[in-house]
């Protein structure tokens, strides 16, 4: 297997604060979630995805709880997921179009993380903390499949919320879906977005 990752550092093994890296630079600078419609074959193999995963979950998170978990949607998988969630809006009478979207909704990309948000009642770190921490993971996720030459997009769509596709997605009490995560080759590119004015969005505080 290709180990595209250095392994994990052993416990209590010292660690560079930082690590400067014009890559990495460049990578935060230039990164581009891909448009849902243009992954294609190939995605990440089975233990690319554990590694990629492995490295996604380093994230800061508070008094180490580890409060979120993965479901990988992969190989047919994804498409009886994705029947089951059509299932779910024919018996609610939905519109023909939006249950052949629901259906075609995991095979987009050749490979799915859910990214589960999975609060951990210690009675003392918010759950906001928590959730926070799992938007970290979505993202971070994103970052390391770019960085092995994974194109991907950050997606909830109305599965996230719903509580039956929950169900089918097997979440358990106070879990919550933090992203639908695609992974894949991008067959085109994406073009840049506005985004938002920093400096409008930045002060420095002073004394009232
Ligand atoms: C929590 C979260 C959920 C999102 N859900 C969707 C979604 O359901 N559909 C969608 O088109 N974009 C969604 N997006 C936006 C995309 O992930 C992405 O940020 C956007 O397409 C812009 O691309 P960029 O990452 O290059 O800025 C979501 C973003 C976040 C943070």
């Amino acid at each position: 297997m290709t180990k595209r990752f250095p392994p994990p550092p052993l416990q209590d093994a010292p660690l560079a604060g930082a690590r400067p890296s014009i890559d990495a630079r460049t990578l935060l600078a230039l990164r581009k979630s891909a448009n849902k419609l243009v992954l294609c074959d190939p995605g990440p193999t089975e233990s690319e995805i554990d590694e990629l995963l492995i490295v996604a979950a380093r994230v800061p998170d508070h008094r180490k709880l580890g409060p979120w978990r993965f479901v990988v949607l992969e190989g047919d998988a994804r498409k009886t997921f994705g029947v089951s969630l059509g299932q779910i809006l024919r018996a609610r009478g939905s519109a023909q179009a939006q249950i052949e979207e629901a259906e075609k909704s995991m095979i987009r990309a050749p490979v799915v993380v859910a990214v589960i948000s999975s609060p951990v009642d210690d009675g003392r770190t918010p759950v906001w903390e928590q959730e926070l921490s799992a938007g970290a993971v979505c993202y971070n996720l994103l970052l390391a499949a770019n960085a092995s030459g994974w194109a991907g997009v950050w997606l909830t769509e109305w599965m996230a919320y719903d509580a039956e596709a929950g169900a089918l997605l097997g979440l358990r009490g106070g879990e919550r879906v933090a992203g639908f995560v695609h992974l894949g080759t991008a067959r085109a590119s994406t073009p840049e977005r506005v985004r938002a004015a920093v400096p409008e969005r930045t002060a420095r505080w002073t004394a009232p």
